[in-house]
């Protein structure tokens, strides 16, 4: 429990007194009637599906199936232009430029970094211990007056651990400021998701994603669940349209076929259980790190000279072997049962090349 939390004290005051922009969709939410309040063409659309109508700015249909499912109040979800939208709208709600502090723990997912680099918000960065867990004193001993968030990635990208949860609640219960867990492969764990805790701690933020498990990477919606006064928030700065018609009425159909996700998840698991299997029989390979997500991170004896390999051989993977603590490393998503195999028929190939030259 963090009872020490206050809101008001975290956001930009001039962030809490902001009027939002009210969009003519806002005043009136039915759907009949002859809308002549927000200059849409009247006609249809030069295509033949029409999409001539402003989208639902608050994407109400979403959120009322998406609530029973994650068995959490429609007010505590913000959907987002993919989980990078909530990502940037945190940083722009809580920190000051020039000012405010956040603390990253690498390696991990860039675009904590990015989005706080763009509006000139200092990033602190302590590192990850050696097995991937988070150095959770380091971190206490981190944080100052200007620390608004803490970024958690579990499980994490690029290790595909999952953080342990003593250590997030410890984090919870001694910081005055936002703690975001960023859950976006969440459904490649057996581990539990920190969503059920939103009421413990109002400091919590949970990010998940339809990229991944949902396989709706395209439509890029991203999926955001904190306190409803954070909600509110998060719903006043956004763009006032931030998720398009058709990406909201493909989600819709997708939440109703919540059994394929979970179909693909079980094919996924297996697949990265094989996967994992062949490469740790490649001489090539060094280790092939634990996993908890739908990658795996692979340390090889000479990862750029693989990665430059692969590519020649179309295969894309990601040159993880410059970030901090992932030397040597490249990030492999599992893929169908067949990439999968052309990856490791590519990497014995190479294998066998080496041995003859
Ligand atoms: C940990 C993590 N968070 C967030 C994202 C962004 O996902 P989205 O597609 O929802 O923007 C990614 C994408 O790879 C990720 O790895």
């Amino acid at each position: 429990m963090n009872n020490s939390f206050d809101l008001n004290k975290i956001l930009r005051p001039h962030i809490l007194n902001l009027a939002p922009y009210s969009s003519a969709r806002d005043e009136y939410t039915g759907h009949v009637g002859i809308f002549l309040d927000a200059n849409e063409n009247p006609y249809g659309s030069v295509t033949d599906e029409n999409y001539n109508r402003y989208p639902d700015p608050h994407q109400m249909d979403i959120k009322r199936k998406l609530a029973p499912l994650k068995q959490i109040n429609v007010e505590r979800i913000f959907l987002g232009n993919g989980s990078d939208e909530p990502i940037d709208l945190l940083v722009r709600a809580t920190c000051i430029p020039g000012k405010d502090k956040v603390i990253i723990m690498p390696p991990t997912y860039g675009m904590y970094e990015v989005s706080a680099s763009i509006h000139d918000v200092k990033i602190e960065k302590v590192s990850l211990t050696t097995d991937y867990q988070i150095d959770v004193e380091a971190v206490l001993n981190a944080i100052t007056p200007d620390t608004k968030i803490i970024w958690i990635c579990s499980p994490n990208n690029p290790s595909g651990n999952v953080m342990q949860g003593k250590d997030i609640e410890t984090i919870l219960e001694n910081f005055h400021g936002i703690v975001v867990v960023d859950e976006a492969y969440i459904d490649f764990t057996d581990s539990p998701s920190w969503l059920h805790h939103l009421d413990s701690y109002p400091n919590l933020v949970v990010l998940q994603t339809f990229s991944k498990s949902w396989g709706l990477a395209g439509l890029r919606i991203g999926m955001c669940f904190a306190s409803k006064e954070l909600v509110h928030i998060l719903n006043k700065i956004k763009a006032p349209y931030n998720i398009s018609q058709p990406s909201q009425k493909a989600l819709l159909e997708g939440l109703d076929a919540a059994t394929n996700m979970n179909e693909m998840v079980k094919e996924i698991l297996k697949e990265r259980t094989s996967l994992r299997t062949m490469l740790e029989n490649l001489s090539l390979v060094n280790k092939v790190f634990p996993s908890d997500s739908n990658f795996l991170l692979v340390k090889f004896d000479d990862a750029k000279a693989i990665m430059d390999y692969l590519l020649q051989e179309t295969i894309i993977v990601r040159d993880r072997s410059r970030v901090h603590l992932c030397e040597g490393c490249l990030r492999i998503t599992v893929g169908t049962r067949e990439e999968n195999e052309a990856l490791v028929a590519c990497l014995v190939k190479y294998q066998q090349n080496i041995i003859t030259v």
